[in-house]
């Protein structure tokens, strides 16, 4: 039986679902999971449309790997593994965004850029730009384009899913190493730690911590909960921040289309592995934005 994972966005105050609601008002940029045997995707991620063609006419996915116009395709071996990067950006973080394009690059990531100014001309004299998809709409942040533009079915390809902010400090970030990190733990989605001391920190258990891996809940005190090893939920186990969500191909398909797993197991932060988080204020995704996901 396939464990299917499926998650719950919260968007600003906007999309919720499930029994969390009441506990998750004021979660503004928290992401949160259940895990469970679900059913609930067998139906709901069914390649709908597809059920009257027979089989071997259609495609159920596709990818966002790009065609020569004209003359033969490139027959590149495909590769055994692909992940993919997408940030929303605007043209003022356009310096950061290219130290963190460059990163991802080096680990063979695709990268999509959604320009959310609509600025798209004055990037092109990055090296890599005519590498990366480029979306533009203007005012709309990484949520709205992830649900129009990252459909599972067309990034099904893609093992990992990295849907970050632009504004990330990846000094300390090294993709490969990560990925290798988060497979080994089983994290269906994860987030790398924030250095406490350089960040702005919305959430205590996004905090580095230096003595370990990963870790997937805190034990400090927060407001008036007590985190202990007994928590099973927010504030103290089973979420990600939105900043810098990662997400594996079958928890993706399921957060695409919202709903649930075991969050104390499947999330959790990488330590060796972590960010700076300039807090700029920016249209990527932050909780200040009161944003629709759908
Ligand atoms: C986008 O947002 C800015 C700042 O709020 C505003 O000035 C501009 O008119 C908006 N553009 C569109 C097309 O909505
Ligand atoms: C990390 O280990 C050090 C030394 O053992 C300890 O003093 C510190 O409290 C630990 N930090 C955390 C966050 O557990
Ligand atoms: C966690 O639960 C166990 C079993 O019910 C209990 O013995 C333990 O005291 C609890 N820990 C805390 C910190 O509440």
């Amino acid at each position: 039986m396939i464990l299917l994972l499926s998650a719950a966005f919260f968007i600003g105050s906007a999309f919720i679902i499930t029994d969390y609601k009441e506990k998750i008002l004021g979660w503004g940029s928290v992401m949160v999971l259940q895990y469970s045997r679900s059913k609930m995707c067998e139906t709901q991620c069914r390649a709908y449309g597809s059920e009257a063609l027979p089989r071997g006419i259609i495609s159920e996915t596709s990818d966002l790997e790009m065609r020569p116009l004209w003359g033969a395709q490139n027959k590149k071996k495909p590769k055994l593994s692909m992940n993919l990067l997408a940030i929303a950006v605007g043209i003022k973080q356009k310096e950061n965004v290219n130290k963190m394009v460059k990163k991802f690059l080096e680990s063979d990531f695709v990268v999509m850029l959604f320009h959310y100014d609509g600025i798209v001309d004055q990037w092109k004299d990055l090296e890599w730009n005519d590498r990366a998809i480029h979306v533009s709409a203007v005012n709309q942040t990484k949520w709205w384009f992830a649900k129009r533009f990252l459909h599972p079915d067309i990034v099904s390809e893609y093992g990992y899913i990295f849907l970050w902010d632009e504004d990330l400090g990846v000094d300390h970030f090294n993709a490969k190493r990560y990925l290798s990190i988060i497979k080994k733990e089983g994290l269906e989605i994860s987030q790398p730690a924030l250095d406490p001391e350089k960040s702005e920190l919305h959430h205590p258990i996004t905090a580095r911590d230096k003595n370990s891996t990963v870790h997937r809940r805190t034990y400090k005190v927060i407001g008036r909960t007590k985190c202990n090893e007994n928590s099973t939920g927010p504030p103290c186990t089973g979420f990600v921040e939105m900043m810098a969500p990662v997400f594996s191909r079958a928890s993706w398909r399921c957060s695409w289309h919202m709903i649930q797993g075991d969050r104390t197991q499947k999330i959790g932060i990488v330590n060796s592995e972590y960010l700076i988080h300039d807090a700029l204020p920016t249209l990527g995704g932050s909780a200040e934005n009161k944003v629709r996901a759908s």
